[in-house]
């Protein structure tokens, strides 16, 4: 007969539940040793038999209580470690989320990219900025109306000394000059020729800020690419074939574009240029307020006061200047339809790029 500490030695020290699946299988199972036992019991003698039905009915049931005793526990234990230290090796990877760079980040990267590659220097200038290098210097006098034309956002502080432009006079003189936030990147200009001497090809990336109504192409926060090209000889061809070939790479195909007079304080002549709207193809959309051109740039020959404040000769050194505006570039590249998109952090947007 078997031994009953024996087996309940074995299902108390059972690992696992297919361990103890296994001392079900040996001692109940279809051919277990306790069926065996009663399967027998027809070839023993009478006397024997009921004693042996008897113990072995005993076992068989204090096996099963001990069984599901141990398999209670065993279910307890495994589903805790399961839930710290189970891996399905079977389930798909959990998808990494990569952070990515900004459209506008990528387009001014393009920009400076392709101005690099033609031989431009990357300068930088401040965004906060005084009276006197994002106006005064250039060309804009105090009483001048061009003035009104950034509504610019002014900031308290008025003990900044700085040269400024004497009403009267027009002469230069150091005195208070309010500080702003740069309404254009075009005091880069000055900032920059009053420390490098020409011949010099810079481009001058960076925000710019003016107290704009906002609408789909409009905005008051903006990003604007200066550009500059010094030499004792330049002329607006050399201009538009340097803007043309811009176009060329940075849309990766033939762009038209179209140069029409403007006027701004600081270049003699000026003029706007404009391209073919991108989005709609030239018909007619709200980007391009229905014109089908998109105003892309305003530019110009430096004027000579430009010169004359920035320490160099005009009489010596001739330039075009152009500003940009990055979204604008971004809007017709990429064919979205408002501005107000690009600082708007919804992730809708910016996880197209
Ligand atoms: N600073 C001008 C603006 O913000 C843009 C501009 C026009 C820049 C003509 C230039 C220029 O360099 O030559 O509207």
């Amino acid at each position: 007969m078997l031994k009953k500490d024996a087996v309940l030695k074995e299902i108390r020290e059972a690992k696992d539940l297919k361990n103890l699946e296994q001392i079900y299988l040996k001692y109940l199972g279809r051919n277990g040793e306790i069926t065996l036992i009663f399967r027998n019991l027809k070839n023993l003698p009478k006397e024997k038999r009921v004693k042996i039905a008897k113990e072995a009915n005993a076992l068989k049931a204090l096996a099963e209580k001990e069984l599901k005793i141990k398999s209670e526990i065993l279910k307890k234990k495994f589903k805790k470690e399961d839930s710290v230290k189970k891996i399905d090796i079977t389930l798909p990877g959990r998808k990494l989320v990569f952070g990515h760079l900004h459209p506008l980040t990528k387009v001014l990267r393009e920009v400076n990219n392709i101005f690099s590659q033609m031989g431009f220097e990357i300068a930088e200038g401040p965004e906060i900025e005084n009276e006197y290098y994002n106006f005064d210097a250039l060309n804009i006098p105090k009483d001048h109306p061009a003035r009104d034309f950034w509504d610019t956002f002014w900031l308290k502080q008025t003990n900044n000394k700085q040269p400024t432009t004497n009403n009267k006079s027009g002469k230069l003189s150091v005195g208070s000059c309010k500080l702003l936030l740069r309404t254009h990147t075009s005091p880069v200009q000055v900032r920059y020729m009053e420390s490098h001497n020409p011949p010099l090809k810079i481009i001058a990336p960076g925000n710019v800020f003016r107290h704009e109504a906002t609408d789909a192409s409009h905005e008051f926060e903006l990003f604007q690419v200066e550009g500059l090209m010094v030499d004792r000889k330049i002329s607006i061809a050399n201009f538009k074939f340097t803007i043309g070939e811009f176009f060329n790479r940075f849309f990766g195909k033939k762009i038209q574009f179209r140069l029409r007079p403007d006027f701004f304080p600081f270049t003699e002549p000026s003029f706007d240029i404009s391209i073919n709207c991108l989005v709609c193809g030239g018909v007619g959309c709200s980007v391009c307020k229905k014109t089908g051109f998109v105003e892309i740039a305003g530019a110009g020959m430096v004027h000579p006061n430009v010169f004359l404040a920035s320490k160099l000769n005009p009489k010596e050194w001739q330039g075009w200047a152009v500003g940009f505006g990055l979204e604008r570039l971004a809007m017709m590249k990429y064919k979205i339809n408002d501005i107000r998109l690009f600082r708007s952090g919804d992730l809708r947007f910016l996880t197209q790029f």
